[in-house]
């Protein structure tokens, strides 16, 4: 069974995974990246972040995202755009540039409406990552100069620029209940009650093995309960190296867990995975001693994890 044939047997729109533009020179990376029963959707890892699109004031660079954007589209394959505004991969220019509020606005708005408006009819994680672990607003150069409005200001550029884009604010820890699940329930609510443009929340679900939130369905209700849609947007289970056989079996169970919560809420409409080969997976970069994160190991062999995925779906 492939994931995305199951995944739309189930009624899901797709499974994907996330790319980045280094690895399709790997041919056999390639061959399972091309295959749209295997993969309905893609994201582009790092491609369509401020720091490659606009690396400096007006100066756009589509390079990068064209070639995965071409790929998947040859592919017959969906796009999630991520993203248009992040604390992270943001360029000294717009960080440090002492913008005041009105000339910031413009910026964002250029911005969000030009990678949004370049490749229409698809997803984007227009806002990514808004939140402190304490629910408390992130802080840096957009909330610092416009408060929260630059949520608003972001999400209303991405409408204008493309009216049949799906617009979602996608972020970290929000897997379960608690403090950071519910401030984004409550931006959810904002939003709407103020007419803002917003269709769905992405789950990121970067998880350790072993170690899951409980209630990840009762969560993806929570959010659905509001009237947006959900997506499990950049799905990857560590591990302490080496991986064993206990802790690979583990891990087939939490890939399951966290596919069928997606699966039995009608409104979760497909699962990324953030990358699926642990050969370019960017967690032993940045957790030491961890990895084996991914449905495919280093060598392209599928873990039990895939048929964690596929049981899931079922
Ligand atoms: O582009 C430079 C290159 O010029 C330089 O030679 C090289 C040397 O380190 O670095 C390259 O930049 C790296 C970039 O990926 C592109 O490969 C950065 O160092 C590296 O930090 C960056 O990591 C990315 C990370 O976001 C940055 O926060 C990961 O690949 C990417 O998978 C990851 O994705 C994020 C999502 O966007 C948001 N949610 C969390 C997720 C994981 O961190």
């Amino acid at each position: 069974a492939k994931l995305h044939t199951v995944a739309k047997a189930a009624g899901k729109l797709y499974f994907g995974s996330a790319t980045d533009n280094p690895e399709l020179t790997n041919v056999q990376y390639i061959s399972i990246l091309n295959d749209s029963a295997t993969f309905g959707q893609i994201t582009p890892a790092n491609s369509l972040k401020w720091d490659a699109t606009e690396p400096a004031r007006g100066d756009f660079n589509f390079s990068g995202g064209d070639q995965i954007v071409n790929l998947a589209r040859a592919n017959g394959q969906l796009l999630r755009g991520h993203n248009c505004v992040w604390h992270s991969q943001l360029p000294d220019w717009v960080s440090d540039g002492n913008f005041d509020a009105a000339t910031l606005t413009s910026i964002l708005q250029t911005h969000c409406s030009t990678v949004v408006g370049r490749y229409q009819g698809e997803i984007w994680d227009v806002v990514n990552e808004p939140f402190n672990d304490d629910g408390t607003m992130r802080s840096f150069v957009f909330t610092d100069t416009l408060g929260s409005s630059y949520i608003d200001i972001a999400l209303q550029a991405a409408k204008a620029a493309d009216p049949n884009t799906k617009l979602y604010i996608n972020d970290f820890n929000i897997e379960g209940p608690g403090v950071k699940s519910t401030a984004m329930q409550n931006l959810v609510k904002d939003l709407k009650s103020r007419g803002i443009p917003i269709d769905g929340v992405g789950i990121q679900a970067h998880l350790i093995v072993g170690e899951l939130p409980a209630d990840i369905q009762q969560n993806i209700e929570a959010f659905t309960a509001l009237g947006v849609e959900v997506a499990i947007t950049e799905l990857d289970i560590r591990m302490d190296l080496p991986a064993t056989p206990d802790k690979l079996a583990q891990q087939k169970t939490d890939y399951q867990t966290v596919v069928s919560a997606c699966n039995n809420v009608s409104e979760c409409i497909g699962v990324t995975i953030w990358d699926f080969s642990d050969l370019v997976s960017w967690i032993p970069g940045t957790f030491p001693g961890q990895g084996a994160a991914c449905p495919w190991d280093e060598n392209f062999v599928k873990k039990p994890a895939y048929d964690g995925i596929v049981i899931g779906f079922q």
